[in-house]
């Protein structure tokens, strides 16, 4: 083993935050390309230490190839089995449960919990996120992170908080790494966040970033076009159109400070409509 100073310790793992790891997994490390370390479960190390084919004979399909059948079976009826689950909840907590029970998307293998809502399920206004961070993916709540912290004090410049609004993802599982979810990933959990918006019944729904706009408008239209103009989400199941208002992600705004002033704008507006409906 070679003896490290706590300076060069620190230096590798600042080396490995910055490359993206962000959890550990285990006490001690370990060399995996070191003879008999090869982890054979691993999609990098299998293709590696298995035999060759013998001559003549058909080659082996590799991991991904071998299951493709069955993944195409799960990622097919994925969206059907969801649709199905969601439909048949009749209440939050029934959704609650369906989704926690729920084994068609692939991000759930990943995460630690089940993000599923904060804040009033009563509140009028539904804010919808992307997707639970690391801290969320911890706690099992939306928002409680660092960008939480600042859709926190966004609210409060127009006089709300958790205890006036409903908040929820897209996802209700962590993306490894954060990142953007696969169609077949949002696929999956669409129809949970559709029955979501039908049960809790908002006055209005507020799009927090770029993939919520996507998934929620159906549309690929990019949210710097999309922000602080209303949009509707025609809700079948409530048959009625709830007025939506498309801004940007408290974590962009935590990147892109200068942007700020556009989503003040944006919730400006909200809390205009807010008067207008007589939620405030
Ligand atoms: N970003 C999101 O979109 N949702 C969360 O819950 C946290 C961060």
């Amino acid at each position: 083993m070679i003896e490290r100073t706590r300076e060069q310790s620190l230096e590798a793992l600042s080396w490995l935050v910055d490359a993206g790891a962000d959890e550990a997994i285990g006490e001690a490390p370990v060399n995996r390309l070191k003879a008999g370390n090869a982890d054979t479960s691993s999609p990098l190390t299998r293709r590696a230490i298995s035999a060759p084919p013998a001559r003549g004979a058909p080659p082996s399909p590799t991991r991904g190839e071998g299951n493709k059948a069955a993944e195409a079976v799960s990622l097919s009826t994925a969206p059907g089995a969801a649709r199905a689950l969601a439909a048949s909840s009749n209440n939050l907590s029934e959704l609650k449960t369906a989704l926690e029970n729920f084994d068609g998307c692939e991000l759930k293998k990943h995460a630690t919990t089940t993000v599923f809502a904060d804040g009033n399920p009563l509140g009028r206004i539904m804010l919808i996120g992307e997707a639970p961070g690391r801290d969320e993916d911890i706690q099992g709540l939306p928002f409680i992170g660092r960008a939480g912290k600042l859709l926190d004090l966004m609210l409060a410049s127009i006089g709300l908080d958790r205890t006036k609004v409903y908040i929820t993802n897209v996802l209700n599982w962590r993306p490894p790494q954060n990142r953007d979810p696969s169609p077949e990933e949002a696929a999956a959990c669409l129809p949970f966040l559709h029955r979501h918006i039908e049960l809790a019944e908002p006055q209005i729904i507020i799009l927090l970033g770029a993939v919520a706009a996507r998934h929620v408008l159906g549309t690929s239209e990019g949210i710097m076009r999309l922000r602080g103009k209303w949009e509707t989400y025609q809700s079948a199941g409530l048959n009625r159109a709830i007025p939506v208002m498309p801004t940007l992600h408290p974590a962009y705004l935590l990147r892109q400070a200068s942007a700020k002033r556009l989503a003040w704008r944006d919730l400006l507006t909200v809390r205009e409509k807010i008067e207008q409906l007589g939620l405030a």
